[in-house]
């Protein structure tokens, strides 16, 4: 069926602030027209048009899906044992990339893909309609396209990152395996990626190193993005902007500087909690970030090392309780920021023409999502109107 109307929401979560109050465009007793998978009509429930299907939301809010910009889920095996010597006190270098690497490199296609669609579906069922997956467990040629070549199967937003971390048989010759990204990599995996991204930070790229693969990437036609000061202070908050990147990720390190910079780009600041959650380590201020009006998102990371979560309503309610976002704030960034740090203007919100991608709670306001921490509050999720 082509139509279908959501009527009786208690509240409509929109994004759009022309629809209704604030920022999140919020309207009550509101009512949303599907027709061949967007938003056709939205407004109170009263003066709804009538349609070939209605469905009661029975007072219950319904939000944008969330919009998942980071993650790496083109892996094999997982790091259990990492995460549990972390909890008794180990740090984490991000060293066990390699690990990851090797496990992925013995996986065949199918594993990988299967692996990869149970995650992509894990986190649907949790409400994320739109999803980023990076390369990055492979580091050959080979192992790079062929991880992308599944990411592709799952979702248009597909990131090369075959700067991740120099691979062991590259040991001491960092400047030979940028050689080999920038003149054989980056052309070869080009049919299956919108985006580049590097993992600049202490004991990954330098800043120079990830200079020259992101403008290699960006001449042969590839749009920028960067993993930056997940492990340190360093300059790769100020690369972004210089290169209009989409969006600077993790910047669990930042400073003045970097402030006044992005305050001057549209560059979106994306925090991914998880990471710091899963590696126990101090959360960033991201608050001085939306107090000088830098759009921010938050992402879940998932990935076997760092972040192994998919659920976004678990990522909100870290940036609420541990990163004092308010409730507003985190449901936006994991949404609106979300649809800005993938440069889509046809996700994240729920407006005449956008995707119908939505969330039916089971709850009367979106704000349970970080009042009721590891509850599945998720009633129905739809997602090009169709739902799931
Ligand atoms: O985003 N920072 C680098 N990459 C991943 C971690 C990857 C891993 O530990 O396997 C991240 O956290
Ligand atoms: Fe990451």
């Amino acid at each position: 069926m082509s139509q279908s109307l959501i009527k009786n929401i208690g509240l409509l979560v929109t994004n759009n602030p022309s629809l209704g109050k604030t920022e999140l465009g919020l309207i009550e007793n509101a009512a949303l027209l599907i027709e061949h998978g967007k938003v056709a009509w939205v407004g109170a429930s009263e003066s709804a048009p009538t349609a070939e299907k209605t469905i009661d939301a029975a007072g219950k809010a319904v939000i944008p899906g969330f919009v998942d910009s980071h993650n790496h889920l083109i892996f094999a095996k997982d790091r259990a044992q990492e995460f549990s010597a972390r909890m008794k006190g180990e740090s984490y270098t991000a060293g066990g990339i390699a690990t990851t690497v090797a496990a992925t490199r013995q996986a065949s296609d199918d594993d990988l893909l299967a692996n990869a669609t149970r995650l992509v579906h894990e986190g649907l069922h949790s409400g994320t309609t739109t999803v980023e997956i990076k390369s990055g467990y492979g580091l050959t040629v080979k192992d790079e396209i062929r991880s992308l070549h599944i990411a592709k199967q799952l979702t248009e937003e597909t990131t090369f990152l075959g700067a991740h971390v120099v691979p062991s048989e590259y040991k001491g010759k960092a400047d030979e395996y940028v050689d080999l990204i920038c003149e054989q990599m980056i052309t070869q995996v080009k049919p299956y990626a919108k985006w580049i991204d590097v993992f600049c930070d202490k004991g990954a790229f330098t800043t120079d190193q990830a200079r020259k693969i992101l403008k290699a990437g960006v001449a042969a036609g590839l749009k920028p993005r960067l993993h930056a000061n997940q492990l340190a202070q360093g300059d790769g908050i100020a690369l972004g902007v210089e290169l209009g990147a989409a969006s600077v990720d993790h910047i669990s390190h930042f400073n003045n500087g970097d402030i006044e910079l992005l305050k001057k780009s549209k560059t979106v600041a994306t925090f991914l909690p998880g990471a710091e959650f899963s590696t126990r380590s101090n959360y960033p201020d991201a608050r001085r970030m939306m107090e000088a009006g830098i759009t921010v998102a938050i992402a879940s990371d998932c990935n076997p090392g760092s972040s192994y979560t998919t659920n976004m309503g678990f990522v909100i309610a870290l940036a609420v309780r541990d990163m004092f976002f308010t409730p507003e704030q985190a449901l936006w960034s994991a949404t609106k920021g979300g649809a800005l740090a993938l440069e889509r203007d046809d996700v994240g919100h729920l407006s005449v023409g956008s995707r119908a991608d939505f969330v039916i709670l089971k709850e009367s306001s979106y704000i349970h999502l970080a009042y009721r921490p590891g509850v599945n509050l998720v009633d129905e999720v739809w997602q090009h109107g169709k739902r799931i």
